[in-house]
């Protein structure tokens, strides 16, 4: 089989790149060798991560980007093929939450999550698609969540929008399958990250919460990228419309 991951010549945009999850996922696709094209709202965080892929010796290139604006979308898509060429990879990481009961939440909260959890990866799906299509190749993996399937109290606008790009994960999978782009999920357990920082920074509520995961911890955002670079690897070319948990065992109750 060769080094199926090795991605020397490959294109990746990794989506919400300057922090988190999609900080270690970008990293580890430069690693892998692959030209990484990283994109969030905070320009300073994203050339931060692009300054530590560099010393790698990674191509690597920035564009600020607010994915819930189609023209910026368009943007991206537009500067990362003038670049490199092509676009191999797209990891649709980004996210927002909103920690609020169904009876106070608000409806542009509602509004916000969906905007940028599903609509905004449909639409730059779509754009790199077409890229995909030209190329006749491409994997498109979306970060879910474990709260796509179980309801989390003050959750429901986040859990119901990864929900939804659990299915459209499917729906992608389905229609692009023959044009040779496969699309699947990863769904990550509570990892430690700004977004979850309200609640790891209680050492009481970390406690409560590993109790509960079979693993007995929180995972960190490293133990993440395996499973996008296996999907993103020929490993997985007869894998699409799936999803990976990386949860230690939190779907398992
Ligand atoms: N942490 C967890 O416990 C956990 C658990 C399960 C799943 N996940 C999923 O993992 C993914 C990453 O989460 P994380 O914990 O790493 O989050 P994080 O630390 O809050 O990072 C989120 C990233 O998304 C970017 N982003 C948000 N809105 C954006 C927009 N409109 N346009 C462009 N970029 C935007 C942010 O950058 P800017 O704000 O600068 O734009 C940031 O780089 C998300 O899909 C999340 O749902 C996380």
């Amino acid at each position: 089989m060769g080094n199926v991951f090795n991605f020397s010549g490959k294109t990746a945009i990794v989506t919400g790149a300057g922090r988190g999850i999609g900080r270690v996922i970008a990293l580890g696709l430069a690693e892998a060798g692959a030209n990484v094209v990283l994109c969030s709202r905070t320009k300073t965080e994203i050339d931060a991560v692009a300054d530590e892929i560099r010393k790698t010796g990674a191509k690597v290139m920035t564009v600020a980007t607010d994915l819930t604006v189609h023209e910026q979308l368009e943007n991206l898509v537009n500067v990362t093929v003038k670049e490199f060429g092509r676009i191999d990879i797209l990891v649709n990481n980004a996210a927002r939450s909103f920690l609020r009961g169904l009876l106070d939440l608000r409806e542009d909260g509602w509004d916000k999550c969906f905007n940028t959890n599903v609509k905004a990866v449909w639409l730059l799906s779509r754009l790199v698609a077409r890229q995909m299509i030209e190329q006749k190749s491409g994997r498109i993996i979306n970060i879910t969540t474990v709260g796509a399937d179980k309801a989390e109290a003050g959750m429901a606008a986040y859990g119901c929008s990864k929900a939804a790009l659990k299915h459209l994960t499917r729906c992608m999978a389905k229609e692009w399958a023959q044009l040779g782009i496969n699309v699947n999920a990863v769904a990550p357990g509570f990892t430690r990250t700004d977004f979850s920082k309200p609640i790891w920074s209680n050492p009481d509520l970390e406690k409560m919460i590993s109790q509960v995961i079979p693993k007995g911890k929180i995972a960190e955002p490293e133990d993440v990228v395996g499973a996008v670079l296996f999907l993103a690897s020929d490993a997985a070319s007869y894998i699409t419309g799936d999803t990976i948990y990386v949860d230690g065992g939190t779907m398992t109750s």
